[in-house]
């Protein structure tokens, strides 16, 4: 029988990383990646436990990326699964907008464009081939709510979740699925950095487990099960959504009171909900 493929990109590092290794448990894996480097040795990891993969380096913002991972596919069995991951935020004030292509149209070149051109590559083949596929978005948080300087990361989110609902309803009529993930959170070399880039590291960490009602930051491998649980048959009925993968961050009218006993009881700070310590 033709193995089933899947294609994950910005595999190299984080969230893409960690989707790519768990993905490998049940498919024939394409990862792509820009950074050569990294995609070998993700590429060397799963291979070491066992599992099938190729890499692409390249530019999701280049449509012939995408093009050659579809053809690919085609070489190593059935692809029925697609996992659009690339992206990076970069903030930048809108009242004194810098003249770098960096914060503009580099962004929206991998978070927006390298999404559509995945969506598109995908759903081709899948229609070719009348497979009835699923995709997966990585959208964010900020597709839905906003912070301050970062109006370009948030209207490529904001087009991620749009675009998974057209292809969601364009699509469905022929069994294919397309969702998003929407992570608050996630500690991953770019949140990582986020941090050593602070004026005061911990106190920006804090920050983000403080707003975060379960109080913590997300690994990475918690994102990768909710994708994998939506490319399955297991979600078969789910499509359409941006599911919100964030500790119940935008459900939260800002940082929440603390029962200080109950917290206590818990061997927890009685003001901020964080283990002591
Ligand atoms: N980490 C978080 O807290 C968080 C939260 C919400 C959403 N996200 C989203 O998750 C996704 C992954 O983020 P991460 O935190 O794992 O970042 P990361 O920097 O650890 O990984 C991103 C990967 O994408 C690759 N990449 C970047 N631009 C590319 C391009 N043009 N073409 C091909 N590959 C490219 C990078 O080389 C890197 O390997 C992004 O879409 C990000 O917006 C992250």
């Amino acid at each position: 029988m033709s193995k089933n493929v899947a294609v994950v990109t910005g595999a190299g590092s984080g969230i893409g990383q960690a989707i790519a290794s768990r993905l490998a448990q049940d498919y024939a894996l394409i990862n792509i990646d820009i950074n050569g480097e990294n995609l070998a040795k993700v590429e060397r990891e799963i291979s070491a436990n066992g599992g099938d993969v190729q890499s692409i380096v390249g530019d999701v913002a280049k449509r012939d990326t995408h093009i050659k991972a579809r053809e690919l596919a085609t070489t190593k069995g059935t692809l029925t699964a697609w996992v659009n991951c690339a992206g990076w935020t970069r903030g930048a004030a809108l009242h004194d907008f810098p003249n770098d292509p960096k914060v503009f149209e580099e962004l929206m070149g991998t978070n927006q464009n390298g999404t559509f051109w995945g969506c598109a590559e995908a759903v081709h083949y899948f229609v070719n081939h009348k497979i009835k596929g699923a995709i997966v978005n990585i959208s964010s948080v900020h597709g839905r709510r906003a912070w301050r300087d970062h109006a370009v990361y948030e209207m490529t989110k904001g087009a991620v979740d749009a675009l998974t609902r057209n292809v969601a309803v364009t699509y469905g009529p022929y069994g294919i699925r397309c969702n998003a993930v929407a992570p608050g959170a996630v500690m991953t070399p770019a949140l990582a950095q986020s941090f050593v880039d602070a004026p005061d590291p911990k106190a920006r960490r804090e920050s983000l487990e403080l707003l975060t009602p379960l109080k913590r930051i997300a690994n990475a491998s918690e994102i990768a099960e909710v994708v994998a649980f939506l490319l399955s048959d297991k979600a078969s009925y789910v499509s359409g959504q941006s599911l919100a993968v964030e500790g119940a961050w935008t459900s939260a009218l800002g940082v929440g009171d603390i029962d200080e006993q109950l917290a206590r009881s818990y061997g927890l700070d009685p003001k901020t909900g964080l283990p002591l310590g």
